[in-house]
């Protein structure tokens, strides 16, 4: 598939697999199951978060329920620019829940900064934060981000969700990007 784009594999199914089943143990455990709050409430972000969201959700050995979000920064497409605008907002009213936003990517931080604002707003029971990967310049802005599945280098990934151009989301591990497809 996609003959000749990627250039390597930077994290294969099964490390991602492994990863995700650690994630699922470590933070379930910290949720009480039966609580008056209800069912952990996992926020997808589309599109990038859905196959990790999925693969995650499965692995839980809690009960949770799915949302997602659309949201989109403008600006070019390989870098964010900070402004925000919601594409599809949630179908439901999270106040008094236990909501936990389920990420593929923190790359510069932004997109995730202004959701946790956006999401404090509408006062859940509690706001934290799984993602996948992060990116070097995420530490930068003051994100309070507590499970990371894995610390990757600046450069340019696909696969597992992540796209260029809308691109690559299919494939099941990440990868690096060839420059020549991005003209790098
Ligand atoms: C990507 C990625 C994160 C966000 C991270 O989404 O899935 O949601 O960018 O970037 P940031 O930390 O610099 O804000 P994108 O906006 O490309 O939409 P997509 O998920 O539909 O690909
Ligand atoms: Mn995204
Ligand atoms: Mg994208």
């Amino acid at each position: 598939m996609y003959e000749g784009d990627i250039a390597s594999v930077l994290i294969t199914e099964e490390q991602i697999r492994q990863r995700t089943a650690e994630l699922a143990e470590e933070i379930a455990a910290r949720y009480p199951v039966g609580a008056p709050e209800g069912d952990l409430l996992l926020i997808g972000v589309l599109k990038g978060a859905v196959f990790f969201m999925t693969d995650f959700a499965r692995a839980l050995p809690i009960p949770s329920q799915m949302e997602f979000m659309a949201v989109s920064s403008y600006g070019s497409s390989t870098s964010s620019s900070g402004v925000v605008r919601i594409l599809k907002d949630l179908d439901k009213d999270i106040a008094g829940r236990h909501v936990l936003i389920v990420e593929d990517i923190i790359d510069s931080g932004l997109t995730l900064s202004w959701l946790m604002r956006n999401l404090k707003t509408r006062n859940p029971a509690s706001l934290e934060v799984v993602t996948l990967l992060r990116k070097p310049d995420a530490v930068k802005i003051d994100v309070d981000v507590r499970d990371v599945g894995f610390d990757i280098p600046n450069e340019f990934v696909v696969g597992y969700g992540l796209d260029y151009a809308e691109r690559y989301r299919d494939l099941p591990y990440i990868g690096l990007l060839d420059p020549e497809v991005y003209g790098g």
